[in-house]
């Protein structure tokens, strides 16, 4: 809920001014009603005054047991994306990418999938951005997909590398010329005065490449390497599938968590 929803509900909830109301009733009623406010006023600002505990889903939608279960968690990966692709999910290749800072502190945002392959998963961004400089201090990360229409989350943990650069600069050279351009005039996590400056750094950009645009020197992919894949099928009464593939040298074993 908006902040302003917030208030507009303060408003009809804590003006009490019906006269039929006994006075002290008036004025218990009436605390009872801020208390409620400042409840409310607790919870985040985006939160809505829904009862959360009675938001549930039962999922019933699919299975996933060992007898089904690809040996390779690449080729289970490549079965679950393509059902994801099939079922017109929204951007089924956005993907959590969480990292650590220096001293361990986490942070999480979304970033797309454009490629994978049995090295692991390829994302392009900007290397000087946060994410950059922290994979740069700590290449650990962890990444999650969640097809909520299939009932699927994905988490994958491993350590992150640069791709070779002739790598990038073939993914580069895909972009449209407009993302070209934003990743030359946008110097990614840093604190930008206003619009109207990222507006004129792209005027500049469009000014000194007339016609192709070369691949930034600190913009290109980001391989993530896994050494363990969960796959997680929700299922009825919260007695949901967890299979679990870790690495061993070269080969993969599998295991079910509890969930
Ligand atoms: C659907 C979606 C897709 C995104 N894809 C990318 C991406 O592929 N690469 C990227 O650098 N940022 C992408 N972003 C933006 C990132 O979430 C993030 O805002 C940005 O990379 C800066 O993150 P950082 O400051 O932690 O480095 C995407 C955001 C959304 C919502």
């Amino acid at each position: 809920m908006l902040r302003t929803q917030v208030l507009q509900a303060c408003d009809t909830t804590c003006a009490f001014r019906a006269s039929s109301v006994p006075r002290g009733a008036k004025t218990r009623k009436r605390r009872s009603a801020q208390g409620k406010m400042a409840r409310l006023f607790q919870r985040p600002m985006s939160a809505s005054v829904t009862d959360l505990t009675q938001l549930r889903v039962d999922y019933k939608h699919a299975a996933l047991g060992e007898r089904d279960a690809a040996p390779d968690p690449f080729d289970q990966f490549a079965r679950w994306f393509d059902e994801a692709v099939a079922a017109s999910l929204p951007e089924p290749n956005a993907m959590t990418l969480a990292t650590v800072d220096a001293t361990g502190r986490p942070a999480a945002r979304i970033v797309l999938l454009k490629s994978v392959d049995a090295r692991g998963l390829v994302f392009h961004t900007n290397y000087a951005s946060r994410k950059g400089s922290e994979v740069d201090a700590d290449p650990r990360v962890a990444l999650l997909f969640f097809w909520a229409e299939l009932e699927r989350q994905v988490r994958i943990e491993g350590t992150a590398e640069r791709v070779s650069a002739a790598e990038s600069d073939a993914y580069f050279a895909a972009r449209p010329r407009g993302s070209q351009i934003s990743a030359w005039a946008s110097p990614q996590s840093a604190p930008v005065p206003d619009r109207a400056w990222l507006e004129a750094q792209v005027a500049a950009v469009q000014a000194r490449f007339a016609s192709d645009v070369p691949r930034p020197g600190n913009w290109g992919g980001i391989r993530v390497v896994p050494r363990r894949f969960e796959f997680w099928q929700g299922r009825e009464s919260r007695l949901h599938d967890r299979l679990v593939w870790t690495r061993e040298g070269d080969h993969w074993t599998i295991g079910r968590l509890a969930p």
